[in-house]
């Protein structure tokens, strides 16, 4: 674990010999130089393009960048003096902005992934990164709260980097029941007959081809007391987490090469548990639940089979003709147990749903569909405060006509196989198991499901959207 802490010195030219000095100059962002100082001390000193022209974006990938440097150079200790001075842009975010996303950023890319690594670290490892300046209090709960955020998206990139072997249904229970130890959220687990006797039979079909049988996982925080019958003031917020610990693609199974990644497929229910870890961490006088679905895509005689006809926990009947599209189907059931059991006051899905939102969006934001516009805007909006971006698309009811079924009420797929706009097809068919009342919106999380070169961070899972839904609870 490498430490990362707010300093007692002011700026750089204090701090003890073994911390390398990180100095940003007004140079292009790839130029750096490693500088020996006359007292053996080193100074980093790094491009990080015209001070005027730092935004959001690029400052987020700039804090990232030090630590990967720091990582690349083998700096056992660094010490980083920032400020948004001087940067207009980063200066109307304010210091509590800046501060937060400093701490954020800095923990995201120093997570790494060992678990499964037998090599004994190098000595010179990384070990610290030392933060000076003279922050406010308010900016330094900021950064305590950014380092509990980015703890939260690191778990869930533990969770999700996790083989499917090792996370399995019930081991992600329990994965859970340890993220959230020694917190005030409870873990409620359903096993396979309490699942059958709420009538989930979307989740029992999607599990039935696994050993490890599915698991409702649910969490619940009372932030704000919780609500006696029919208070709507304190109605919680629900999220809800796609838990598919491995997807083979069942009988229509996946081909080579796109399947070894499919211990991912839990990225969304494993982001509702970083998010409730947060949340919980941060002690946010919020009422939150979250509900994961988890179960294993699996292949064996007791598989479900293209042409089963399932019936959801809503009454719906659902004609299953394609196995690989599994994870609407665990979703939707997880959407009428959280509006059932808990009238939240809104609901948020998150999903590796669809490889069509990849073609679609590409990989650097994820996909949002919702009918609300202001939900729409306020994730957008949250999106760009946070890094964890979203954009939308169209959720019409014109999309509806594509799911009819001819033997049951709706199928998973278009019934016609026709695979364009596939993402939408997914975000439609969950459509019909949303609250009817409630604001609900569905986020694709596919795209960010595994980081890539120019997120600066360590190869696998991202653990997105967990910034974002942290800071939607927050506001909420
Ligand atoms: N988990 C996959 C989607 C996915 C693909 C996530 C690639 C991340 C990266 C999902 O269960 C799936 O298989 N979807 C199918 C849907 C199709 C059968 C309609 C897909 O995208 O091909
Ligand atoms: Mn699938
Ligand atoms: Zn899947």
């Amino acid at each position: 674990m490498i430490k990362i802490t707010l300093s007692k010195y002011k700026d750089l030219t204090k701090v003890p010999k073994k911390y390398t000095r990180i100095v940003l100059t007004e140079d292009k962002p790839s130029w750096h130089r490693l500088v020996e100082c006359k007292d053996g001390s080193l100074e980093y000193r790094m491009g990080a393009g015209k001070r005027k022209d730092a935004d959001m974006r690029s400052y987020r990938t700039l804090v990232r960048s030090i630590v990967m440097a720091a990582k690349a150079h083998q700096l056992e200790h660094i010490a980083v003096h920032l400020g948004p001075m001087g940067c207009p842009k980063l200066e109307k975010q304010g210091g509590e902005w800046y501060f937060r996303t400093l701490a954020e950023n800095l923990s995201l890319a120093a997570y790494e992934f060992t678990k499964y690594k037998t090599k004994k670290k190098d000595a010179k490892e990384f070990k610290e990164i030392l933060v000076c300046g003279e922050l406010t209090a308010a900016e330094k709960r900021s950064f305590s709260a950014g380092l509990i955020v980015a703890e939260g998206a690191n778990t869930t990139r533990d969770i999700a980097n996790t083989s499917g072997v090792d996370m399995t249904p019930s081991k992600l229970a329990g994965a859970t029941k340890s993220a959230l130890k020694g917190t005030k959220a409870s873990v409620k687990i359903l096993g396979l007959n309490e699942i059958k006797k709420a009538k989930m039979g979307l989740l029992e079909a999607v599990g039935k081809g696994a050993s490890d049988k599915p698991k409702l996982i649910v969490i619940e925080y009372w932030g704000a007391g919780k609500p006696k019958r029919d208070d709507k003031r304190k109605a919680p917020v629900a999220l809800i987490g796609k838990g598919i610990t491995y997807d083979t693609g069942g009988l229509n199974v996946k081909p080579a090469g796109a399947m070894h990644e499919m211990h991912m497929d839990m990225s969304g229910g494993a982001a509702m548990i970083g998010v409730m870890r947060a949340v919980a961490k941060l002690g946010l006088k919020k009422n939150v639940v979250a509900v994961v679905p988890a179960a294993e895509n699996s292949i064996s005689a007791d598989s479900m089979r293209a042409g089963d006809i399932a019936t959801a926990m809503s009454g719906k009947t659902v004609e299953i003709l394609h196995t690989d599209a599994e994870g609407r189907l665990v979703l939707a059931d997880a959407m009428t147990y959280a509006e059932k059991h808990y009238a939240p006051k809104v609901m948020i899905d998150a999903a590796t749903l669809t490889g069509a939102s990849l073609v679609a969006l590409g990989q650097h934001t994820s996909a949002l569909m919702t009918k609300d516009d202001k939900l729409s805007n306020t994730l957008t909006e949250l999106g760009e405060e946070t890094g964890d971006f979203v954009w939308r698309l169209p959720l019409w009811d014109e999309y509806k006509s594509s799911l009819k079924s001819t033997r049951a009420d709706i199928t998973n797929i278009a019934a016609n196989f026709s695979r364009w706009g596939g993402c939408i097809e997914g975000g439609t068919f969950l459509s019909f198991f949303a609250p009817k009342k409630t604001p609900w919106a569905h986020i694709d999380i596919a795209p960010r499901m595994e980081s890539i070169g120019s997120d600066k961070l360590a190869k696998g899972a991202a653990g997105e959207p967990v910034r974002l839904l942290v800071k939607f609870v927050e506001q909420s």
